[in-house]
């Protein structure tokens, strides 16, 4: 993979999946635009970046807020000239409780997020892929998405609407040389933990484990990559071979 020359902006990139991402993404030659709620954290990645390249934006952004995500894009694309390839990663997750004992206020905040966040973003970078006639767009989904899980009625409502609207996406610009694709993780290493390799045994796997930040993020980024020129409107489960729930 080779990223060099490429603009890359990850939304939740502070940690977990989203700052592996980054990571990997400088590592092989991008330049980076980060956006996360969490400034501090996002700060400490781009110090981390460092080693790989100055070339990085970042944003205390929260990507529920329309007019905040169009600011920043566009601040950006003033920035770089461009944007090629777009993660969008940042979501609302935890929590597991049974439908009933959660209420409308909740539901909202995670659509606001984890699908509106999705769509103004989206929204907003398309166009200039569009005139440019290349991007790359990788949404991060959930087996959640594909199986539901329970406790987890409304995220796993939130991940099957990232999942179908990438591919209702795809339909609409694949042609015209912006490839659209969705990756859906099962269980992974908790976020809190630094080490992008961590991993921890998990049942919810035939393979034993849960997957790694770095994991995760070697199929993003493969699929942002020139080597993915023939892939567009997946959804790509990483699950190490998923117990279904
Ligand atoms: N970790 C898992 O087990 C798992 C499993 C399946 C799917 N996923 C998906 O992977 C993605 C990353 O999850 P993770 O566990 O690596 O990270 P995480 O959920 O711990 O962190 C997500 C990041 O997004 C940021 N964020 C949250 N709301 C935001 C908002 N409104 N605007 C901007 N940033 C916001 C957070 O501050 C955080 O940095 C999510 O889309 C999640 O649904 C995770």
């Amino acid at each position: 993979m080779d990223f060099h020359g490429r603009v890359a902006l990850v939304t939740g990139a502070s940690v977990g999946i989203g700052r592996a991402t980054a990571l990997e993404l400088a590592e092989f030659g991008a330049k980076l635009i980060l956006l996360d709620i969490n400034y501090d954290k996002l700060l400490k990645v781009k110090e981390e970046i460092a080693v790989y390249t100055e070339d990085v934006l970042v944003y205390k952004c929260d990507i529920s807020d329309e007019q905040a995500v169009r600011e920043v894009v566009a601040d950006a694309i003033a920035h770089f000239g461009k944007i090629d390839i777009l993660v969008n990663n940042a979501a609302l997750w935890r929590g597991y409780r049974p439908f009933l004992t959660t209420e409308s206020g909740e539901w909202k905040r995670f659509f606001d997020v984890n699908v509106l966040g999705t769509f103004y973003m989206t929204h907003a970078v398309l166009p200039s892929m569009l005139e440019q006639k290349y991007g790359r767009i990788i949404n991060v989904a959930s087996v959640a998405g594909v199986y539901g899980n329970a406790n987890m009625a409304c995220y796993s409502a939130t991940k099957g609407a990232v999942i179908s609207f990438t591919k209702a996406i795809a339909k609409e610009v694949t042609d015209k040389g912006v490839l659209v694709n969705a990756v859906s993780p099962g269980s992974v290493s908790p976020a809190e933990n630094d080490d992008v390799n961590y991993t921890e045994a998990s049942n919810l796997a035939f393979i034993g484990r849960s997957g790694s930040d770095r994991e995760n993020a070697n199929l993003i980024c493969f699929l942002a990559s020139e080597e993915a020129s023939y892939i567009s409107c997946q959804n790509i489960q990483i699950d190490g071979c998923r117990r279904k729930q």
